[in-house]
Formats: C-alpha cells, structure tokens, sequence
C-alpha cells in the first residue's frame, strides 16, 4: 500500500533514491545536513520502501525551492510524482495564506520540464522573467 510520511530525514532513504535515479548520492554527513535544513519533505513508500520523496527549500515565507523530486524508476509513470507535487503545493499553498507573494522556483533536470509544467511552472525564458541562472 501507497503511504506517505512528513519531514522524514533518514539519510540512508534519500541516498538511495540519490543513486536510483542516477544523481549518485552524497556523503551521509552532508545529506544530514542538507536534511536537517529542510523546510518541509514528503517521503512515499510502498509499505515500509522508500519509492518517492520531495522537499522545499527556503526562507519559508517570501521564497522556496523546490528540490530533489525523485521516484525509484520501477515506479515511474504510476503518479508517484503528482502525489509528491501535489503536498509539496498543499504546502505552498498554506504558507501563501499568510504571504500572498511568496515566489517558488525550481530547476527542472533536462527534459523534465514537461512534468513540472502540469502543475502550473512555466519556463523562465518564455515567461519574460529572464533566465534562471546557476553557479557553474
Ligand atoms: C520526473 C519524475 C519525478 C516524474 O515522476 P513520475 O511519478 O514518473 O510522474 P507521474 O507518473 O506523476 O507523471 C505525471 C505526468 O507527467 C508526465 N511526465 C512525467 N515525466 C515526464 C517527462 N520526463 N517528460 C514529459 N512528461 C513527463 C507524465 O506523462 C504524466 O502526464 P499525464 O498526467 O498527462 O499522464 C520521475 O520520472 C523521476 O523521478 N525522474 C528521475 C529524477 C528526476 O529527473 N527528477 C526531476 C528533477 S528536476
């Protein structure tokens, strides 16, 4: 069965995914860290195994990130992914309540841009907002 768990910070969960979804996977120190300054995180699993997982990064009012939305690959294609978006926006989506204005970005990986579209994100560079940048 399908269940979700809020803010979960097992670093070993994450590192998995890392790696199942081919971005290799970080020093536990540092996933720790990277979890433990987390704003909010929605984990799925499929009974007790990890398969899904989303988190928001940010100042937690006036802008968010969203970040590191990974399904195990058995599982892609079965809405695993609209499940994580859609808390992570019920989330968002609270918190503009109390700040109307508040900004969410997110980077989308190559060719992934077409999934986050469904839910109403739209391409820097067609949106005359100019272009998302990165450090290189
Ligand atoms: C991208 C990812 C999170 C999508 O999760 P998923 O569970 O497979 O997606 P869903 O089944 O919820 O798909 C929702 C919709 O998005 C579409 N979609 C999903 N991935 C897509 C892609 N790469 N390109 C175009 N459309 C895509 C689906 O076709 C579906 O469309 P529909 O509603 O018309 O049927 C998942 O494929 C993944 O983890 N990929 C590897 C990690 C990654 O690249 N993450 C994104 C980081 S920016």
């Amino acid at each position: 069965m399908i269940n979700i768990k809020e803010n979960n910070k097992n670093v070993n969960e994450f590192n998995l995914l890392y790696d199942l979804v081919g971005w290799g996977a970080y020093d536990d120190a540092i996933t720790q860290k990277a979890l433990d300054n987390t704003y909010y995180s929605v984990s799925v699993y499929d009974d007790t195994k990890i398969i899904g997982y989303g988190r928001l990064i940010g100042d937690t009012i006036c802008f968010l990130y969203i970040q590191d939305v990974m399904v195990a690959p058995l599982y892609q294609g079965q809405k695993i992914g609209t499940l994580i978006m859609n808390k992570l926006l019920e989330k968002i989506n609270q918190i503009k309540k109390e700040n109307p204005d508040l900004r969410v970005y997110l980077g989308a990986s190559k060719n992934k841009e077409k999934f986050y579209e469904k839910f109403g994100f739209v391409k820097r560079i067609d949106a005359d907002l100019g272009y998302g940048m990165i450090l290189k």
